[in-house]
């Protein structure tokens, strides 16, 4: 699908956590070393594009009467931050767990929400995601 091209970098940011979770679904033996290993990595790149989600996206869907959507995707990020704790202490049924939710949670941000903010959003709410991503790639 063609994506706004001012939510291309979210976009991509769903391409390596796919990546991520088929990487955590695959390992044979869980431990709080693996655990705390991907913790950093959630610390390092999926935290940030939550807070972009939460701070930009989610407040423009409220007001655009998409509050039911707006609430998934901010459930889904909690109980992704919850499981990863989890994962981290080296619970293996967390860490199964978290990958299978994650990857649900792109799969529903792609075919769903993006659409949605694309058809929802203004210019000016949009722009916002824009410098936000691009911000964030320079610091
Ligand atoms: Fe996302
Ligand atoms: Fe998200």
């Amino acid at each position: 699908m063609k994506r706004d091209p001012r939510l291309r970098d979210l976009s991509s940011d769903h391409h390596q956590a796919l990546v991520l979770a088929r990487h955590v679904s695959r390992e044979p033996e869980w431990s709080a070393a693996l655990g705390e290993a991907l913790a950093a990595r959630f610390e390092q790149e999926l935290e940030p594009h939550f807070h972009i989600e939460e701070e930009l996206l989610l407040p423009a869907l409220r007001s655009a009467g998409e509050a039911e959507l707006a609430l998934r995707t901010q459930r889904e990020h909690d109980t992704l931050r919850s499981l990863v704790r989890q994962a981290a202490e080296g619970s293996a049924v967390a860490a199964r767990d978290f990958a299978e939710l994650l990857t649900l949670h792109v799969r529903f941000e792609e075919r769903q929400l993006f659409p949605t903010c694309e058809t929802a959003l203004n210019d000016a709410e949009l722009d916002a995601v824009a410098t936000r991503t691009a911000e964030r790639q320079h610091s």
